[in-house]
Formats: C-alpha cells, sequence, structure tokens
C-alpha cells in the first residue's frame, strides 16, 4: 500500500525566474494548512544529493512573493543524470523521510523527474512550469514568462527612442532557448518591424526585402527582435548578415541576456504562481503522481512529464501573422 503523505520537500532547479518565490510561498502555506511538513531543498537536484534540506514553515515565506531570483537557490546538476546521483539523492530523501517531492523549473528539471520517479516510484513528484521560456506542453503560461517579457518590452521602449533620435536599424536580442515565445510576444508588445524565431518562419532574405519596403516608405528607424535560438544565429550575426545586404540604417545590437530573468515579478506571474502550487499540494493529496501542474484556458491541469516534456508546443502562427500586418 502506498504511504501517506506527511512529509514534502520542495526545491527550484534549472535557469531562475521570477515568480518561483511566490510558488514557494504558495506550496508551503498550503501543505502547511494541510498539516504537512514542508522541506526546503537548497540548489535544486545538487542540494538533494547532498542532503541539503531544511524546514520550511509558513512564517519562513512571508515577505516573498515580490522578490525575483529563488529563496532556495538554484543549479543545473550533471550530477543527477547519472545514475549514482539519483541514488545518492534517493538517500538523502529517505533519510529525511519524505513521502513526495514538489519540482519548480523547466524542461531539464522535468526531464530529471521523470527519471527519478521511473527509478524510484517510492517518492512521488509533481512539476511546477518555472521557466521564462514558456516552453513546456501542457500549460498556457510558464512561471516568469510574463515577467520576461514585461522586462524586454520596456528594454525595446527604450531602444526605440535611441534608435529614432539616430535612424538606426536595432536588432535586440531576447532569450527562450529554442521557443520563440519571449521574442513573438516581445515583437508585438513592442511594436517591432519584424522578428527572428526559431521555429523558422521569416528568414533573413525575407527580412532584407521586408526592411527595404520599410526603407522605400521612409520608416526612419527599425527594430527587429531575434530569438536567442534563431537558426541563421543571434543578433550579432544576424546584424553581420543584413549588413552586406542593406546600407540604409547605421546599424546595432543590443543583447537583453540574463536581465530578462531577474526583476520582482508581474501580477500575472505572481498569480499564476501562487496557482500552481496550491493546485499542485492538493493534487498531490487527491493521489495524483508524476504529473506537471498547468493552467489551460485558465483551468489547472495535469499532464505527464513525459508529455510537457517532448509534445511540442507551437507559436501561434496567428500572432505570427498579426504582427507581421501590424508592422507594415
Ligand atoms: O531556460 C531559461 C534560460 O534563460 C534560457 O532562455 C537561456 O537559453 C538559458 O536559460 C540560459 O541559461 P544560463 O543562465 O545557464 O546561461
Amino acid at each position: 500500500m502506498e504511504k501517506s503523505i506527511k512529509r514534502i520537500a520542495v526545491f527550484t532547479s534549472g535557469g531562475d525566474a521570477p515568480g518561483m518565490n511566490a510558488a514557494i510561498r504558495a506550496v508551503v502555506r498550503t501543505a502547511n494548512y494541510y498539516d504537512l511538513h514542508v522541506f526546503g531543498i537548497n540548489r535544486g537536484y545538487e542540494g538533494m544529493i547532498n542532503g541539503d534540506l531544511h524546514r520550511l514553515d509558513s512564517r519562513d515565506v512571508a515577505n516573498i512573493i515580490h522578490r525575483g531570483g529563488t529563496i532556495l537557490k538554484t543549479a543545473r546538476s550533471e550530477r543527477f543524470k547519472t545514475p549514482e546521483g539519483r541514488r545518492a539523492a534517493y538517500e538523502a530523501l529517505q533519510a529525511y523521510d519524505i513521502d513526495a517531492c514538489i519540482a519548480i523549473g523547466g524542461d531539464g528539471t522535468l526531464t530529471g523527474a521523470k527519471i527519478f520517479c521511473e527509478e524510484y516510484p517510492q517518492i512521488p513528484f509533481i512539476g511546477i512550469p518555472g521557466t521564462i521560456d514558456n516552453d513546456l506542453f501542457g500549460t498556457d503560461y510558464t512561471i516568469g514568462y510574463d515577467t520576461a517579457v514585461n522586462t524586454a518590452v520596456e528594454a525595446v521602449d527604450r531602444i526605440r527612442d535611441t534608435a529614432d533620435s539616430h535612424n538606426r536599424l536595432f536588432f535586440i536580442e531576447v532569450m527562450g532557448r529554442n521557443a520563440g515565445y519571449i521574442a513573438l510576444s516581445t515583437a508585438i508588445g513592442g511594436g517591432a518591424e519584424a522578428v527572428l524565431l526559431p521555429e523558422d518562419k521569416l528568414n533573413i532574405e525575407e527580412l532584407v526585402t521586408r526592411l527595404n519596403l520599410g526603407a522605400k516608405k521612409k520608416k526612419l528607424f527599425s527594430v527587429v527582435i531575434v530569438a536567442e535560438g534563431f537558426m541563421e544565429g543571434g543578433a550579432q550575426e544576424v546584424a553581420r548578415l543584413v549588413n552586406e545586404r542593406f546600407d540604409y540604417y547605421d546599424i546595432k545590437v543590443t543583447i537583453i541576456g540574463h536581465l530578462q530573468r531577474g526583476g520582482s515579478p508581474s501580477r500575472l506571474d505572481r498569480l499564476i504562481a501562487s496557482r500552481l502550487g496550491f493546485s499542485a499540494v492538493e493534487l498531490l493529496l487527491k493521489g495524483e503522481r508524476n504529473i506537471m501542474v498547468g493552467i489551460v484556458k485558465n483551468e489547472i491541469t495535469g499532464t505527464s512529464f513525459e508529455d510537457a516534456i517532448t509534445k511540442s508546443k507551437a507559436v501561434n502562427d496567428e500572432l505570427i501573422r498579426m504582427a507581421e500586418i501590424l508592422a507594415t
């Protein structure tokens, strides 16, 4: 018979994302409400392997909902990718008598959880999608995505001022690994001329054609968003390729980089993180196992780890079409 859940561990892993603290807070407070003991694991799977756990109470998560980063710290663990690392993690969880874990992170985190749960089904996991990339199947939003896009749009607004003053063409690179969500939303919100996505919807030649059209219409400056995972290269490389074919504007490059990962979470991220943290605990107590909790069409859903990490969540073609029309 399965052990009843009395002691749970929570951790954050992979890249940090604004809103992770709000999720930790929701997990701890919901668990305390149901009389569970909660342990925080420092530095994700690394801390699990090292047995770096400590008790967390409702008071320990006071005054963190508005803070970026993660109070539990995070890491990308190479050791957890090995059977020996996972064995050490299992033994550490057993030493603390942990009945279940709640993992907050992106696809690497959920991949680790999936493999661990196959090897050690005695300790069930629930995953919470926490990554600025928004690239997980089974949820419309991941924690941190909204804040990252707000930060990127604010950066674009500032760059527009200087681009306009100097009649320049700016290539602005945003994060997102192999997914184009941040790039597409930033392009729409920032009113960009074009967006270059990893999903390969627009290539350099087509971009140059579009820039030429803009030049003919006497557009005095331009901003193009480049997703870091764009096939033909990042913003520096795109600028070089465009410069060889087009000399209407002076060209500049800005890479927003890790600025997108920091800062106080937006209202939406705080709400999403609170709902996901709360639901993760409730689903666990209802007997759900080894799933990622998500929000689809504003409803809480559960998706197997396998589906969350392997099924693709395509960027919305209709939004790409709209962005093109609005840029004309
Ligand atoms: O997954 C989040 C993310 O910020 C990606 O957008 C980016 O490619 C990557 O992490 C950067 O990772 P690191 O902070 O380890 O350089």
